[in-house]
C-alpha cells in the first residue's frame, strides 16, 4: 500500500473537568493507532483541543469565582499534563475558544445560511427568573411525569427510564437557582438536518465509513426522521456570538467539531501543511487524504449526522471513517465516586502507577466494536504481572544476562535467523498478524494475543534448552549462545510489535538494549540486531496495594469537599467556624466531622470558651430567603433548601424535616452561615447552615429576622 495521509482526531474533552480513566480509553486507543500508522511510515496529523464553550463551563467558572477564560486556561494546562503523563502525543492540542475556530465557525455559518440550511423561528423554553437565563434541559429538574420520582432531569427519568421534554416535568425547578422556571419565548436558529437525509443515507452506507453497529443505529434515527437542530443559545452564554445576531450564540456542539479543523489549521500554519488538501471536498479527493475521527459511542449522533451534513453543505470533505468505542466500566460497574472507581488520570499518576500498565491493559481489552470495556482491577494486576512483566520483560532480563556475561553482548545472528526454529517461527509474519490484521482494524486485544503466544513459544524453547545448565559447561557455549540469541531476537520482535502500546518502554529497549539511535519502525522486523548493551531494569510489577490505595484516594466521603477555587479565600477561616460553640444549634446534618466542643454535641446550654469580637466576625451570618424546600428521598431528617442569599444561590441540607413541612417554608426568611466549608453529603453538597434553636425537649425553631430585612444582609 502507498503512503497514507491522514488527519485524525480524538473527541475534544470538555474544559470543565479532569481527565479520568474513562476518557483515557479513547485517547490511549487513538494514540496507539496513530503510533502504529507512523511506524509503518504513514503521514498522520493527530489533532485535539479542549471543548470550551457552553452553559456548564460558564456556570462552573462563576462558581469558582473566575472568568471562563481563566477557567479554560487552567484546565488546558491540566489536560495537557494528564495526556502527556499517559504518553498520548498530539501534534496539536488546541482550544475551541481560538481565533481559528471563530473564523471557521463563521465560515460554516455563512455557507450553511447561503445554502438555505438555516432557519430562524421563535420557540418557547424554560427560563430561570432568578438567574435570568434560559435553562438547558440538564438544568431543569422536577418530578417524573410518569412515575413521580423527584429530582429528575429535564430529559429522562433515572428511576423509570422514561424520556420526555423538560416542559413535561411536574413541579419543575431550576437546578441552578432552585427557582420555579417560567416559559419564555425567544428566536432560535435551526440547522435543517432533514434536508440532508438523502446525502446522509448514502454517506453512512459508504464502505468502512461506520462500524456495522453504528450504521444500524443510524438506520433507527433515519426511521424516526431527522428533526431540525437548534444551533443557537441566548445570552448569557460562553461561546461565539452569531454574526449579525446580537445576544445569540452558537450552541457549543456547533463549534465543537469545527474545533477539529481549527486545531488542524493552527498546526498547518506552523508546520507548512496544506490544510485544504485534507479538508476541502475536491482537493482532498485529488490528494487521496483521509480524515478519521475516534469518538465514544455517546456522541455518535453528532459525528455521524450533524457533522457530515454540515461539512457536505459547506463544501468540505466528509469523514473517511468514524471509529466509535464503548464506555469504560470498572469492576463491571459504572465508574463511581463513592466506590472510588471514578479515577482521575492525575491521581493514577500521583500514586506512582506506571501509565504503560494502563495502556497495555486497555489494549488487551480493545476491539473494533462499540462494546463497553471493563477495567477489572484484580485482572489488571494479573495481566500486567503475569503477561507483560512475567512473559515479555522476563525474556530480556534472562537472555540478556547470559549474552553479556558469556559473549560480551554479541548476538549469534545466524542462529537467530533460522526461521525454521520453532522459537522464531513466524516472527516476521507475526508482523502482519499483529499489524495489518489487528492494529490497523483496531483489534488491539487480538494483536496482543498474538504477541503473548509468541512470548509463550519463546519462553518454552528457552526453558526447554536449560540455559542455566548450558552456562556451566564451556563445551556447550555454542548452544547457550544460540538459544539466548534466539530469545533476545524474539524479544526484539515483540518490542517492535508492542511499541505502539508501550512507546516509552520500546524506546528504552531500542536505545539502551539494542544501541539504536532512533525509535523502532515496523520495518525493523526484517532485521536482526547484532549485539546488545548491558541490560537495564525495564519494568516493575504492580503491587495490588497500590491499586487499593488508588481506589481509596478516589473515594468521596462525607468529609468537607476541598474548597474549590472560589472558596479558597475563605479556607483559612473554616476550621474555626465549623467548631460548635455556644449559640444556635447546627441544623446542618449529618453532624460536623470535627470533634464536638466541650459540653457535648448539640447542647446549647453548656459553657464554652469566650470569643473575641474578631472570632465572632469570622462567621459570615446572612439573611437568606428559602426559595425552595423539598424532601430528600431516603433521608429521615433532612430537607433540601435552596436559599437566595442576596443574588447568590446556595443549597443547604438542613435537619429540620421533623419540624417543618417543606411547602410552608417557601418564601420565608431565615439566617444562614454563609462561609461554612461546603460539605459533600450522600444527597449532594451542602453549602451552608441555617440556624435554629432547640432545647432538651422536642421542637426545633428556625430563626427569622424582623420584617424589613432583605436576603444578603449581614447579621452582626
Ligand atoms: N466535548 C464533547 C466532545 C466534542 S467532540 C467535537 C465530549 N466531551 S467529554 O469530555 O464528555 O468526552 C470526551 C470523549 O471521552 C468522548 O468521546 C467520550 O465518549 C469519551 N468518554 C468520556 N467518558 C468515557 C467513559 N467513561 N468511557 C469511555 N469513553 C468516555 O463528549
Ligand atoms: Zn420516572
Amino acid at each position: 500500500m502507498g503512503k497514507r495521509r491522514i488527519f485524525l482526531t480524538s473527541a475534544l474533552p470538555y474544559a470543565n473537568g479532569a481527565i479520568h480513566l474513562g476518557h483515557l480509553v479513547e485517547y490511549i486507543q487513538t494514540d496507539i493507532w496513530v503510533r502504529f500508522q507512523r511506524m509503518q511510515g504513514h503521514e498522520v496529523h493527530y489533532c485535539c483541543a479542549d471543548d470550551t464553550h457552553g452553559t456548564p463551563i460558564m456556570l462552573r467558572a462563576e462558581q469558582d469565582g473566575v472568568t471562563p477564560e481563566a477557567l479554560i486556561a487552567r484546565v488546558h494546562e491540566e489536560h495537557k499534563r494528564d495526556f502527556a503523563g499517559f504518553h498520548v502525543e498530539f501534534d496539536n492540542y488546541y482550544s475551541t475558544h481560538s481565533p481559528e475556530n471563530r473564523e471557521l465557525a463563521y465560515e460554516f455559518y455563512r455557507k450553511l445560511d447561503g445554502a438555505g440550511m438555516i432557519e430562524r423561528r421563535p420557540i418557547e423554553q424554560y427560563f430561570d427568573p432568578v438567574r435570568n437565563l434560559f435553562l438547558p434541559d440538564r438544568f431543569i429538574k422536577g418530578e417524573c411525569p410518569k412515575c413521580g420520582a423527584r429530582d429528575q432531569y429535564g430529559d429522562a427519568c433515572e428511576a423509570c427510564g422514561a424520556t420526555y421534554a423538560p416542559t413535561d416535568l411536574k413541579n419543575p425547578y431550576s437546578a441552578i437557582s432552585g427557582a420555579k422556571p417560567v416559559k419564555k419565548q425567544s428566536e432560535h436558529f435551526f440547522f435543517k438536518l432533514g434536508n440532508s437525509t438523502d446525502f446522509l443515507k448514502r454517506w453512512t452506507r459508504g464502505v468502512g465509513t461506520l462500524q456495522p453497529e453504528a450504521a444500524n443505529k443510524l438506520d433507527e434515527w433515519f426511521k424516526a426522521g431527522l428533526a431540525d437542530w437548534d444551533i443557537s443559545r441566548d445570552a448569557p452564554y460562553f461561546g461565539f456570538e452569531i454574526p449579525g445576531a446580537p445576544g445569540k450564540y452558537f450552541y457549543v456542539w456547533l463549534d465543537a467539531p469545527i474545533g477539529y479543523f481549527a486545531s488542524f489549521r493552527n498546526l498547518c500554519a506552523r508546520n507548512n501543511i496544506d490544510f485544504a488538501e485534507f479538508t476541502d471536498a475536491v482537493k482532498s479527493r485529488d490528494a487521496g487524504t483521509e480524515m478519521i475521527h475516534f469518538i465514544g459511542k455517546d456522541i455518535l449522533y453528532f459525528h455521524a449526522l450533524f457533522w457530515p451534513a454540515m461539512l457536505e453543505r459547506a463544501g468540505f470533505r466528509t469523514p473517511t471513517h468514524i471509529h466509535a468505542h464503548g464506555f469504560l466500566t470498572v469492576n463491571g460497574e459504572k465508574m463511581s465516586k463513592s466506590r472510588g472507581t471514578f479515577i482521575t488520570a492525575e491521581s493514577y499518576l500521583k500514586q506512582g502507577l506506571n501509565p504503560e500498565w494502563l495502556r497495555y491493559y486497555y489494549a488487551t481489552k480493545l476491539g473494533p466494536t462499540m462494546e463497553d470495556i471493563d477495567l477489572r482491577l484484580d485482572d489488571f494486576v494479573a495481566r500486567v504481572n503475569s503477561d507483560l512483566v512475567g512473559k515479555y520483560v522476563n525474556i530480556a532480563s534472562r537472555a540478556a544476562r547470559f549474552l553479556t556475561d558469556h559473549f560480551q553482548g554479541a548476538i549469534d545472528v545466524a542462529a537467530a535467523r533460522q526461521s525454521s526454529d520453532p522459537l522464531i517461527e513466524g516472527a516476521r509474519t507475526e508482523g502482519v498478524l499483529v499489524g495489518s490484521e489487528s492494529y490497523d482494524p483496531r483489534a488491539f486485544g487480538k494483536g496482543i494475543r498474538h504477541v503473548m503466544e509468541l512470548a509463550d513459544r519463546i519462553n518454552k524453547a528457552f526453558d526447554g534448552a536449560r540455559p542455566w545448565e548450558l552456562a556451566k559447561d564451556p563445551a556447550r557455549a555454542k548452544e547457550l549462545h544460540e538459544i539466548c540469541s534466539r530469545a533476545i531476537h524474539g524479544f526484539y520482535v515483540m518490542s517492535i510489535l508492542l511499541a505502539p502500546i508501550l512507546p516509552n518502554l520500546a524506546a528504552r529497549v531500542a536505545r539502551d538494549l539494542f544501541g539504536m539511535k532512533r525509535d523502532f519502525v515496523w520495518d525493523d522486523l526484517n532485521t536482526i540486531p547484532k549485539r546488545i548493551g548491558p541490560y537495564k531494569h525495564l519494568m516493575t510489577r504492580v503491587d495490588a496495594k497500590q491499586i487499593a490505595a488508588l481506589v481509596e484516594a478516589n473515594k468521596e466521603s462525607l468529609q468537607p469537599v476541598p474548597p474549590p477555587h472560589s472558596q479558597q479565600r475563605h479556607a483559612e477561616h473554616q476550621a474555626h467556624v465549623t467548631k460548635k460553640t455556644e449559640g444556635p444549634v447546627s441544623t446542618q446534618a449529618p453532624p460536623s466531622p470535627l470533634p464536638p466542643a466541650p459540653g457535648g454535641e448539640g447542647k446549647s446550654s453548656s459553657a464554652s470558651t469566650l470569643l473575641t469580637i474578631d472570632d465572632f466576625n469570622k462567621v459570615d451570618l446572612r439573611i437568606a430567603r428559602i426559595v425552595n424546600a423539598e424532601q430528600v428521598e431516603g433521608a429521615d431528617k433532612l430537607l433540601k433548601l435552596t436559599l437566595d442569599v442576596g443574588g447568590v444561590t446556595k443549597t443547604v441540607f438542613a435537619g429540620i424535616k421533623t419540624a417543618y413541612d417543606p411547602g410552608k417554608l417557601n418564601g420565608r426568611l431565615t439566617v444562614v452561615v454563609a462561609n461554612l466549608a461546603p460539605r459533600k453529603m450522600k444527597f449532594g453538597v451542602s453549602e451552608g447552615m441555617v440556624l435554629a434553636a432547640s432545647g432538651d425537649g422536642p421542637g426545633l425553631f428556625l430563626l427569622s429576622p424582623d420584617s424589613g430585612a432583605e436576603p444578603g444582609m449581614r447579621v452582626k
